[in-house]
């Protein structure tokens, strides 16, 4: 009892007092718990009556020190009490969440007639912009949107594109490989280009065919202008009678529309490609304006100069009869290009890296407004 006493714990003479004094303490502690105000006050409650050296947690620390009599008439005495008021501090914080909560809900409650919000937050990536334009100019072109798997095969990305497995090609486009092959034994590859959509799809579908493939492609590069992925659009024409002059139509009409002028000028020159015979890589005139490179006008004429923005040419022969058509029957010319250089041309970006960067002032800058869809009545990057 003298220790008791020491520590500060209520003197108690006899059974009978004792029972009153801790009713008294529960009531007095249960009414400041009914009365707390907000959650900062019901935890100082909390800590004044079971913290580490509050009034409930010293009455249990003096269980210790009391005789066996003793403990067995106050134990179960002051178990009930800690018992109380932790039920009290928890039916307390209970309601005040709950008030807290409904406080809330009204402050944030949405009045759905109002008009949407005028700055909306977010906004459409630069080659998700480029990519939903090229699909518009060429869907007005009658072009439909062709897909295929990014994880590949080597017959699909080289072999059926005339890309055998000797080609230096093959070596020249840094495959990254995966170290198994599928279960036709054939090696599994991230696709280094689009191309093999052409072969999925002559496979897949009767001609004619005209379709566009914009995706991602990958290869092991890195540097300023080169990404380990990045973004092409392939584009394909199967048809009876095509020739070199469609091609060129199609791409002269593309950038056009693309870059939103007249005055482009294209000029093909002889290349190679496996897949394409013959093959041309294809330039467009620009002039350099500020550090910038601005598309349009005679690569020949003052102040111009040619680029090369595409590969193309007539589908190879071979190409047309690995996917089952015969090329006596069938002709089609193909394209590819790269989609991350076509946005960087039109919208003036400098460094390819930061197309990846996912850095949201990047974004903020030269990205879209997700309700500004581009069609070419209203205008194709409006
Ligand atoms: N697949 C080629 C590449 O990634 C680009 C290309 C060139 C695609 C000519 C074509 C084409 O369809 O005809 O470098």
């Amino acid at each position: 009892m003298e220790h008791a006493v020491a520590r500060g714990v209520p003197v108690i003479a006899a059974g009978q007092t004792m029972m009153s004094n801790y009713q008294a303490m529960q009531a007095r502690l249960a009414a400041d718990i009914a009365a707390a105000e907000d959650l900062d006050a019901l935890e100082a409650l909390r800590v004044i009556a079971l913290g580490k050296a509050g009034s409930i947690t010293a009455l249990l620390k003096s269980l210790g020190a009391m005789t066996p009599d003793e403990r067995q008439a106050q134990g179960p005495q002051i178990h009930a009490l800690r018992e109380t008021i932790t039920a009290a501090l928890a039916e307390r914080k209970a309601a005040l969440d709950a008030a807290a909560l409904d406080i809330k809900l009204a402050a944030e409650a949405i009045d759905m007639t109002l008009p949407a919000d005028a700055a909306p937050k977010g906004s459409v990536h630069s080659v998700s912009q480029v990519m939903d334009e090229l699909t518009e100019i060429f869907a007005d072109m009658g072009f439909a949107v062709a897909t295929g798997p990014e994880i590949e095969d080597d017959w699909h990305n080289f072999t059926a594109l005339n890309i055998p497995e000797t080609h230096p090609a093959r070596a020249m486009h840094d495959t990254f490989y995966f170290p198994d092959v599928d279960a036709e034994g054939r090696a599994m590859l991230l696709r280094t280009h689009t191309s093999p959509v052409q072969i999925r799809t002559m496979m897949n579908q009767e001609p004619p065919i005209r379709i566009i493939a914009p995706g991602r492609v990958y290869r092991s590069d890195s540097d300023a202008t080169h990404t380990p992925m990045f973004h092409q659009v392939e584009g394909l024409v199967i048809d009876r009678g095509i020739h070199m002059g469609h091609l060129k139509w199609t791409l002269e009409t593309f950038l056009k529309a693309y870059f939103e002028r007249d005055d482009i000028v294209l000029r093909l020159r002889p290349s190679y490609f496996p897949f394409t015979e013959p093959s041309a890589e294809v330039d467009v005139g620009y002039k350099q304006e500020k550090g910038r490179r601005i598309v349009g006008g005679h690569g020949d004429d003052d102040g111009h100069a040619w680029m090369e923005l595409l590969g193309s040419g007539m589908v190879n022969r071979r190409v047309i009869a690995n996917c089952g058509l015969d090329p006596d029957v069938w002709q089609g010319f193909a394209f590819g290009v790269g989609v991350d250089r076509l946005a960087m041309l039109k919208y003036g970006m400098d460094d390819l890296r930061a197309f990846f960067d996912g850095d949201l002032r990047w974004l903020a800058h030269y990205g879209f407004g997700a309700l500004s869809v581009p069609t070419l009545s209203g205008g194709i990057s409006a």
